[in-house]
């Protein structure tokens, strides 16, 4: 195979799923990783459907058994996109133990361990792009994401050093406020909290991240690396950290 592989988790909804569909308009051939088998299979067949070339496998990223096996599966992989985290709300003073392990298993840990895997193989010149979230500035009611998305900016830096000899590049996109299902977390007096807060008045859309990633990952970039790149309308300018 002559194309780029480029594979993207969390790629059956939201903006995992705009990447999908931006990265194959791309050239691309993506391999999506979703949980979700339903919507994996059928976003994906819509996708085939528009005559692009994107295949899915469904695996939960927190099965680490099953993630290095599809690495080891797979060609090497020229861009990486990890995407796929998850969001809850709770209270600073009724956050649990177990809230920060979930959302450190998923958010933190399954990143690093398919970061770790597809470094082994992936040529010079490879991508990786990290979705992290413009809350790891700090934000309420949510610490254990917040901590989890920090520590991914953290190892989005380490990727960076470790990874430059080799030429390959890694990014994290902090999102703002973004239009997607995992906002069906926020109740909607806090989504209406959420969007009075921003500098645009309204969120953003899976596209504007998806264009970024296809920026990150085009080989008209060749410097750009270890860096966050906020895509949050403004609202990290502001000093409020709702
Ligand atoms: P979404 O909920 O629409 O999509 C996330 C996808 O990831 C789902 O298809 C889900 O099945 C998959 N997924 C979750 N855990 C998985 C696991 N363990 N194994 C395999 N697949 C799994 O979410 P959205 O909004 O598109 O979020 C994508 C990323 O952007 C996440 O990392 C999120 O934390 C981050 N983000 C989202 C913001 C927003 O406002 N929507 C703001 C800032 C960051």
């Amino acid at each position: 195979m002559n194309k780029r592989l480029a594979l993207v988790t969390g790629g059956a909804s939201g903006m995992g799923l705009a990447t999908v569909e931006r990265l194959a308009r791309d050239g691309f051939h993506v391999v999506m990783v979703d949980r979700d088998a339903a919507l994996a299979t059928k976003e994906t067949h819509r996708l085939q459907g528009l005559g692009l070339d994107v295949v899915c496998q469904v695996l939960d990223l927190t099965d680490e058994a099953a993630v290095r096996g599809l690495v080891s599966a797979l060609p090497p992989i020229n861009a990486l996109v990890n995407n796929a985290g998850i969001f809850d709300e709770r209270k600073f003073l009724e956050v649990t133990n177990a809230d920060f392990r979930r959302a450190y298993e998923v958010n933190l840990i399954a990143v690093a361990t398919l970061t770790q895997e597809v470094a082994k193989r992936m040529p010079d010149g490879g991508r990786i792009v990290n979705i992290a979230s413009r809350a790891y500035l700090g934000a309420k009611n949510h610490p254990h994401y917040v901590a989890s998305k920090a520590a991914v900016v953290g190892y989005t830096r380490a990727s960076a050093m470790e990874l430059a000899p080799r030429g390959i590049l890694v990014n994290a996109i902090a999102p703002g406020l973004i239009d997607t299902p995992l906002l069906r977390a926020l109740t909607p007096d806090r989504m209406a909290q959420q969007l009075a807060l921003q500098p645009t008045g309204k969120a953003g859309l899976p596209q504007d991240i998806a264009h970024t990633v296809s920026f990150l990952v085009s080989p008209q970039t060749s410097f750009i690396t270890g860096q966050v790149l906020f895509l949050d309308g403004g609202k990290s300018l502001g000093g409020s950290g709702a």
